[in-house]
């Protein structure tokens, strides 16, 4: 059996070692140090999200953007369903309420038309959100800007939920630009990664001062411990950041890498009756994170699941498109909004292995076996 290809495994380029020694060097081992600033400050450079606050992960970086606004128990979050669990997790740790919307067929991203609409008949019933977290999905950004300028007509604050984009674009500008704040994920699985790790990034500055006093167990200013409230033990490790600058210097080859992957997908595959890719919508360049397939069971001959399991057989992971959130147990009391389109996409999605590790020959041997599954089940016909 060959070795296990997986999903999207961390890709390291070498120059992590150099400055996880130098911070070994330095003795900074600890949530404070040069690598820590560097990191930052690089980061803020690459995106032109000019201060970012660099975190213990993008769930922590989330959670800290809520702890930036005025929000009380009760007060609605509205989300697209089509997300992953710690874009929308920590409001309940808040009491907050999600509401979550269906996504656009064009981009799976939140629908802008749809959100418009429910915008204006909450307005109209005086239930607006007090925050909407729009997701970039697999490498795509959301449609940023009519998402903004919806929710600017009635003063309501976006966070957008750049996760799994870092290294993609919208209109020119890095994806998450043009929001209040944008939280990015350096978890194992991300394009680029520090091990575990997020960054709150915005234009706001005092936003994000607030977000590093409350990553910091909200310690005052003053040489002995002292409190006026409760914060956070959030902060990145000098480490981490180290690994994440030597990640960094590489962005653009890993981004131009999983494009490349995705091609080679695409080539083989894209003739397949019932079989279709995630769309690249026209506002922006995707990094194709992951590379998402769609397959109608009555056109493709098998189901997502049977590829997934004829794939696990043969030692390769692949994973469902996520469960959108209105679907899953522990939001069955959230309000879901919208048409069936997030649904679809779960049925039917399957994220195959898109790791910029992977050789050519390594995409082509999972193409051709999800092709094979093609013509075994319709020969059977
Ligand atoms: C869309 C999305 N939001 C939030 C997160 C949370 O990031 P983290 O795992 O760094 O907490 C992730 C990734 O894991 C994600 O994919």
């Amino acid at each position: 059996m060959p070795p296990r290809l997986f999903l999207s495994p961390p890709h390291m380029s070498g120059r992590e070692r150099v400055y996880v020694e130098q911070a070994f060097d330095s003795n900074y081992v600890a949530p404070v140090g040069p690598m820590l600033d560097a990191f930052e400050r690089e980061f803020a450079a690459y995106t032109g999200i000019p201060h970012v606050a660099a975190v213990s992960s993008g769930t922590a970086a989330t959670h800290l953007a809520l702890k930036s606004l005025d929000l009380d128990r009760g007060d609605e979050i509205w989300a697209p369903s089509l997300t992953f669990v710690g874009s929308i997790g920590p409001t309940i740790h808040d009491g907050l309420r999600p509401v979550f919307l269906d996504v656009a067929p064009g981009s799976w991203t939140l629908d802008p038309d749809l959100l418009a609409q429910e915008l204006r008949i909450a307005a109209g019933q005086g239930r607006l959100p007090k925050l909407v977290i729009p997701t970039d999905l697999y490498g795509q950004s959301c449609d940023l800007d009519p998402i903004v300028a919806s929710c600017r007509e009635y003063d309501v604050p976006v966070l957008c939920d750049s996760a799994e984009a870092l290294g993609a674009s919208y209109k020119g500008r890095h994806a998450g630009n043009g929001a209040f704040a944008a939280i990015f994920s350096f978890n194992g699985n991300k394009i680029i990664t520090t091990s575990g790790g997020g960054i709150l990034a915005s234009h706001d500055a005092k936003i994000i001062e607030r977000a590093r006093y409350l990553a910091t167990q909200a310690r005052e200013p003053v040489v002995h411990y002292e409190h006026t409230e409760i914060g956070f033990n959030y902060r990145m490790s000098n480490i981490s950041a180290a690994i994440g600058r030597g990640q960094l210097e590489v962005i653009d080859e890993r981004v131009a890498r999983r494009r490349r992957v995705f091609e080679i997908y695409r080539d083989r595959l894209e003739h397949l009756p019932g079989l279709s890719f995630m769309p690249e919508a026209p506002y922006g360049r995707a990094t194709r994170w992951l590379t998402v397939i769609l397959l109608d069971e009555k056109q493709f001959g098998a189901d997502r699941e049977t590829v997934r399991l004829e794939l696990e057989a043969a030692n390769i992971e692949s994973r469902p498109v996520w469960k959108p959130m209105h679907m899953q147990p522990v939001f069955r009391d959230a309000r879901y909004v919208g048409g069936k389109v997030c649904e679809q996409l779960f049925r039917e999605g399957l994220c195959l292995p898109s790791g910029t590790q992977m050789s050519d020959d390594d995409v082509v041997r999972v193409a051709e076996l999800v092709a094979g599954i093609h013509v075994t089940a319709t020969s059977r016909r």
